[in-house]
């Protein structure tokens, strides 16, 4: 059998990963990029993998040297530069060919491509990639939206290079268009609430406890050998550990607190919100690291107000359920998003298969999500995660947990954007009969808007309209 055949046009950090980790799967792989001395040094860092990969000096080189139907990746920014690349390759491709956008894109932008192209006869697909330069290199989670057409050529390889579940490939058609991209912009909203969430119990434990950086590491190297593991805990517990060699401070320290976003955390809210739907705990998420970047308002505020917040000693095991539950309704978060959009969008998502493929090579994979593409497998009672009986002990014990810390934590002063948010969301959602009476009451009183009642069918208003 021949080996399947892919061309990639981008050899930045992500690009090079990803061709390198084809090339080693026996994928044969034709690269080229916009300035040419960079496929020379890749294929000087390629070493013995470079038999299986043929550089181009130009894109038009690359194109022709193709075989049909051609898969060619574009690994350059999703925003102008990819719309740019698309005018120049257009006219250079055959119905059939299929253009693959591999960054992260506005799932917008990717269903408009998708559009473009298909006049010409061509296949666009979105994929998501995650797992950052380690996973394109060794093994990333992929979600793939495009035709069953590009689907077709692109499965050998994607199956070959994705990161392995045991021995399932972490690769997923999701649907056409921008599934793909969107699921995984979703990836990334839950990316940006777990990371917060993490945040904020270091704030506690290192802050509220008056515990040594050293010793804040080694817990959450210890919960990582537990429920919670999850590749951000150990990312969290590794990265404190680290002191800085000349002066031996924890190098955390170091480290302004301001926080960079690129995008994602924010379109997932954007979408939620459009669909009728609201991360809240991704909100929350987003927020803090706006509200971080706002360094010298924080300052200001803190010389005016001041910054005092007192000792606040909570027990470990405490937090660890806490977060656990926590961590629950933020995957639950994202999974009505995902529900939502598949049914706005006619996509047809698998959420039971998008949770297996997001078990190992993504940023997000977790020991959880075993539990949740098994509680999503059974069909949970309205379609709810937080409703799978698998979760209700977890939840059972996790939510007054939860509401310990946060209430705790206010007291003492410290912020809990996201656990918050968490304790608030199952709070709404507990309540049979909430408080939106009142919003319908008030809705009628200055709009005529009409409400419905609890004891008779119809449209109604008030005895405020005469
Ligand atoms: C992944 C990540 C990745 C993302 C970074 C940074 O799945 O590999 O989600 O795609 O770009 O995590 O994102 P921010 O700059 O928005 O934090």
């Amino acid at each position: 059998m021949t080996a399947p055949t892919i061309g990639l046009y981008g050899l930045g950090t992500m690009g090079a990963a990803l061709a390198l980790n084809m090339a080693e799967k026996g994928v044969s792989v034709q690269v080229a990029n916009r300035t040419a001395s960079a496929v020379l040094r890749f294929m000087d860092r390629a070493g013995s993998l470079a038999e299986n990969i043929q550089g181009h000096q130009t894109l038009g080189g690359l194109i022709a040297g193709l075989p049909a139907p051609r898969l060619l990746v574009a690994m350059i920014p999703s925003t102008a530069p990819m719309d740019g690349f698309l005018d120049d390759v257009i006219g250079q491709l055959s119905p059939g060919d299929t253009v693959i956008d591999a960054g992260n894109a506005d799932f917008h932008d990717t269903r408009r491509r998708a559009a473009r192209l298909a006049e010409h006869g061509l296949h666009f697909v979105g994929l998501g990639v995650s797992g950052g330069e380690e996973g394109a290199r060794h093994g990333p989670s992929m979600m793939m939206g495009g035709s069953p057409e590009s689907w077709a050529g692109l499965e050998p390889i994607l199956t070959r290079i994705a990161a392995k579940h045991g021995e399932d490939p972490c690769v997923v058609r999701c649907g056409p268009d921008g599934a793909g991209h969107f699921v995984k912009t979703v990836h990334n909203g839950i990316e940006y609430a777990d990371m917060q969430m993490i945040a904020e119990v270091y704030d506690l434990l290192r802050f509220g406890g008056g515990r040594d950086v050293r010793d804040v590491s080694a817990i959450f190297k210890d919960w990582n050998a537990g429920r919670l593991e999850s590749y951000l805990m150990e990312t969290t517990g590794e990265v404190l550990s680290y002191a800085d060699a000349p002066t031996n401070l924890p190098f955390i320290d170091l480290i302004e607190d301001k926080a960079g976003q690129k995008g994602t955390g924010r379109w997932t809210v954007i979408e939620a919100v459009r669909l009728g739907q609201s991360a809240s705990m991704i909100e929350a998420a987003v927020a803090a690291r706006a509200w971080s970047a706002e360094k010298a308002l924080r300052g200001v505020v803190e010389e005016t107000f001041g910054a005092d917040r007192a000792d606040l000693d909570l027990d470990v095991g405490l937090l660890e359920q806490a977060m656990l539950a926590a961590r629950v309704l933020e995957y639950a978060q994202g999974f009505r998003i995902l529900a939502a959009a598949s049914q706005e969008y006619d996509w047809g998502l698998d959420p039971v298969r998008i949770a297996q493929i997001w078990r190992a090579g993504c940023i997000i994979r977790a020991r959880l999500l075993d539990d949740i593409a098994e509680a999503l497998a059974e069909e949970p009672p309205e379609g709810q995660l937080f409703l799978a009986p698998r979760f209700s002990g977890v939840l059972m014990q996790g939510i007054p947990a939860l509401r310990e810390v946060v209430t705790r934590a206010a007291e003492a002063g410290y912020a809990t954007p996201v656990l918050s948010a968490a304790l608030t969301f199952w709070d709404v959602l507990r309540q049979g009969r909430g408080t939106a009476s009142l919003i319908q009451a008030q809705r009628d009183f200055f709009g005529r808007h009409g409400f419905e009642r609890t004891d008779q069918d119809g449209d109604f208003h008030g005895p405020w309209w005469k």
